[in-house]
């Protein structure tokens, strides 16, 4: 069906507002489209009360501290950072949020047989709470934790209040299951992010700044494989300029407006 690119790739970089005309061809191209994959960030997150990581509010924006600390050999060396990411981990919004209506406009994608593969850098488990299926987490989940000498995932924890649990077998201090910086992805993850782009029509790359590779890299693998891919962000960003297509707006009310237009 997009063998070849529509016209509109000579305008690549195009921008659209939420109630731009211009909608109106994504929409199609949506409709049109056999195999859709979604690639998101925190930005999709963002509306439900999760701050992402680079904006104003951004997690490394406030905390730069925080950013140079988010790796396994401060964990492990750092008595002090090791008890800040637990008490992140446990006070963090994510524990509390719920899913918004752009989360949900993928679940409804999905159920119509558009989307086919959701991918995510996010760490906060939202999709799978609204719903999401065939989904690939790229950054682990902070849902989860796991030895951070043995990588085996831990269902049970006892510690003291204030410190850090440790592996009962072998001792090691427990972490969550997240790719941390200089760290790698899940193999298996990335394999299957990189088989969903190559395969897609129209790749949606949803609140990210398209900074962090290799998640960063996967709408050129798309466009090299001939889909189109759209961009949703209110902001400018790396991506910006190479996407066939942006539109300005925000996740919870440009994808439940594309999802409404398909009707
Ligand atoms: P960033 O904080 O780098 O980017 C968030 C993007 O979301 C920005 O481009 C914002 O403009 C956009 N945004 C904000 N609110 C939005 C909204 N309501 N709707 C749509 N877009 C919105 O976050 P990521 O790109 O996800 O890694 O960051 C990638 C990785 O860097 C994260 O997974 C994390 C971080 O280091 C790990 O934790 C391993």
């Amino acid at each position: 069906m997009f063998r070849t690119r529509p016209t509109t790739r000579r305008e690549a970089g195009r921008v659209a507002t939420v109630a731009d005309p211009q909608r109106e061809e994504v929409r199609r191209w949506i409709d049109e489209a056999r195999r859709i994959v979604v690639l998101t960030g925190a930005g999709i997150s963002t509306d439900s009360g999760i701050p992402d990581f680079r904006g104003p509010q951004g997690v490394w924006t406030r905390n730069p501290a925080a950013e140079k600390a988010a790796n396994l050999q401060t964990f492990l060396s750092d008595p002090e950072a090791r008890r800040a990411s637990w008490r992140y981990r446990l006070e963090a919004p994510t524990r509390s949020a719920k899913p918004n209506a752009g989360h949900r406009a993928l679940v409804v994608l999905q159920r119509r047989g558009k989307l086919d593969t959701l991918i995510t850098q996010n760490v906060d488990g939202l999709h799978q709470r609204a719903g999401s299926r065939k989904l690939v987490e790229l950054h682990g989940n902070i849902g989860r934790v796991k030895c951070s000498r043995e990588d085996t995932l831990v269902e049970r924890w006892e510690a003291p209040a204030g410190e850090v649990p440790r592996c009962a077998h072998c001792g090691a201090p427990l972490r969550p299951d997240v790719v941390w910086f200089e760290e790698m992805l899940p193999e298996h993850a990335v394999a299957a992010a990189e088989d969903a782009v190559r395969r897609c029509d129209v790749l949606l790359v949803v609140g990210t700044s398209a900074e962090v590779y290799p998640a960063a890299a996967l709408p050129v693998h798309a466009q090299r494989s001939g889909a189109i891919v759209v961009e949703i962000n209110p902001n400018t960003t790396a991506l910006s300029a190479a996407a066939d297509h942006v539109l300005r707006g925000a996740a919870g009310v440009v994808l439940p407006a594309l999802v409404a237009a398909l009707d």
